[in-house]
């Protein structure tokens, strides 16, 4: 497995993690913003693997939250991490996907690609833009016998989620903590946000052969936040 990421640091660490459960990993730190080092990544990941069976597109930030007095600069630059680096991801991987005979592609989105988010409009564009991407991508891909579906997780206890949690405003780590709680116990049924294992299960599930019959999915992994 060959880990992107821009945090050189942290690619490294996943990489030797990979390593240490037995199997071999790699790591290559790129700015995932810019298509041409987007597209290296994925050469340098087929150079090093000897080839790619399976891509997992899983970037993105929060981005600007209201449209209202938007930053155009911040916008234009969250709808390439979000939505652009999934595109151009895929476009530098299938030709190698076809050469290993068929594979997965994977998109991380969010519940915001399924519903819309009130405090994040911009977010949720670019979110339903990945979940329009993988459907669309599955009926182009099925033949090739490349499956396409999407993860759409609803909050997820990363780093991100206090950028969430906060909208913007500044607040303390007991306000984030009770902002936490209250999101997990009034919008969520099973009563948490979703640790990053329960994501990461929901890829490793897609991603393997016992999903052979699974394509243009868009899989909330919400613990019920988009059922109402
Ligand atoms: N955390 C949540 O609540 C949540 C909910 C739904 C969907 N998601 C989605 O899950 C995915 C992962 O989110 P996360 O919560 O792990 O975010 P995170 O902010 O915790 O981690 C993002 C990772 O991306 C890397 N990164 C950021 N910008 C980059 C760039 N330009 N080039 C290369 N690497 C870059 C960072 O170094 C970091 O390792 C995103 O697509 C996000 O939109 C997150």
């Amino acid at each position: 497995m060959c880990v992107v990421d821009y945090d050189k640091r942290k690619a490294d660490s996943v990489a030797e993690e990979i390593g240490e459960a037995g199997g071999v990993g790699y790591s290559v730190s790129v700015d995932l913003t810019s298509a041409d080092q987007n597209k290296a990544s994925i050469a340098a990941s087929a150079e090093l693997m000897g080839g790619i069976d399976i891509l997992w597109s899983h970037v993105g930030e929060p981005g600007p939250g209201g449209v209202e007095d938007l930053d155009i600069t911040a916008y234009q630059r969250s709808i390439t991490l979000n939505l652009d680096s999934a595109v151009v991801a895929s476009s530098a991987a299938i030709p190698h996907l076809r050469r290993s005979g068929g594979g997965a592609i994977l998109y991380t989105s969010s519940v915001s690609g399924l519903v819309g988010s009130q405090f994040s409009p911009t977010y949720s564009a670019a979110k339903f833009g990945v979940v329009g991407l993988c459907k669309s991508l599955a009926l182009v891909l099925g033949p090739d016998n490349i499956r396409v579906n999407a993860l759409c997780p609803g909050p997820v206890n990363t780093p991100m989620l206090p950028g969430f949690l906060a909208r913007g405003r500044d607040v303390s780590a007991d306000e984030l903590a009770e902002l936490q709680t209250k999101l997990a116990t009034t919008s969520i049924p099973l009563g948490r946000v979703a640790e990053a294992r329960d994501v990461a299960n929901a890829a490793l599930f897609l991603a393997s052969d016992e999903a052979a019959y699974f394509t243009g999915v868009a899989l909330a992994v919400d613990g019920g936040f988009s059922s109402r």
